[in-house]
């Protein structure tokens, strides 16, 4: 594997790749690799002829209050993972070099960035879009590849994808988890043992809600009240939203229906996790 951090460098190998005819997967990622991320890679392996993983913790996508400086880094761990399953190209590329002096331009996707994350981390998709346009760009790749565990972010990047006529492929993958529910992150490393057990809350108020569905319950607000039940008998954890919106635009239902994104966030300690739950229905 080929490690490169120099925007004109990564760019002129892989137009070498794409003039030899090779189709190109990208995974975005922010490094403290776990097998989530992993995942994505691996069917970046699968479906393409090169694959390129980037990492970049970006600074543009948290708040001032936010763990930028203390977010987990690896770069020694992540670079053997990533070499061992077989990637062609790591790109690291410089925060001067993506941010340099006089930087002005932000991508927004208007509406869709709104609510839930975007509500109690005002700025964060605007950076998150403008960051991945730039990736997109620089790389341009057929496919890139995106986790589930993150759906309001890949409904964001799909959006903006559509209206800004990229021509790439987007893919977005199922949340990997641990063996009692928890979604990875990357996150779960600041958990003390005790929180641990009590992150669980998340996974168990989306299958609260998911019986219920599967049990015919089409009201959101029942639904709502049952999950916040959950937390409630969780004193470790503190609910910061619940989504039960429409998949694709984000707005919420008045009733369940046949794409229905079930989303949770809650703080455990000072660690912000979340998570979520697609129904669709079987007719
Ligand atoms: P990061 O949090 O490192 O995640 C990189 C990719 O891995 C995202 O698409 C995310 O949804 C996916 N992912 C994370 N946990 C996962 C899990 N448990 N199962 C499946 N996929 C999972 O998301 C970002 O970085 C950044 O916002 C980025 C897109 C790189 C832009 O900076």
């Amino acid at each position: 594997m080929k490690v490169i951090a120099k925007i004109s460098e990564i760019r002129a190998t892989i137009e070498e790749q794409k003039s030899s005819g090779k189709s190109v997967g990208f995974v975005p990622t922010m490094g403290f690799l776990h097998h989530g991320h992993l995942s994505l890679v691996k069917e970046s392996l699968i479906q393409s002829d090169c694959s390129v993983v980037s990492i970049f913790i970006n600074p543009a996508q948290f708040g001032p209050q936010e763990d930028f400086q203390k977010y987990p880094r690896d770069m020694g761990r992540d670079s053997a993972l990533l070499d061992e399953l077989g990637v062609d190209f790591l790109f690291v590329p410089d925060k001067n070099e993506m941010y340099p002096e006089g930087f002005r331009t932000y991508v927004e996707v208007t509406g869709l960035q709104d609510d839930f994350e975007g509500r109690s981390r005002p700025g964060h998709f605007r950076g998150v879009c403008t960051v991945v346009l730039k990736l997109l760009e620089i790389v341009k790749p057929d496919v890139a590849f995106f986790g589930q565990k993150d759906a309001q972010q890949a409904a964001v990047i799909k959006r903006m994808v559509r209206d800004l006529n990229l021509d790439l492929d987007i893919q977005v993958l199922p949340i990997i988890r641990e063996k009692d529910g928890l979604a990875l992150s990357s996150r779960n490393i600041y958990l003390t043992p005790e929180q641990r057990k009590a992150a669980t809350c998340l996974i168990k108020s989306l299958r609260e809600a998911g019986r219920l569905i599967e049990n015919g319950e089409r009201d959101p607000g029942i639904i709502r009240n049952r999950m916040e039940r959950v937390f409630d008998s969780e004193p470790l954890a503190d609910l910061d939203y619940i989504a039960i919106v429409d998949l694709d635009n984000f707005q919420p239902l008045a009733t369940i229906g046949s794409e229905t994104l079930i989303a949770i966030a809650a703080k455990i300690g000072t660690t912000r996790l979340i998570d979520n739950m697609i129904y669709r229905s079987k007719e």
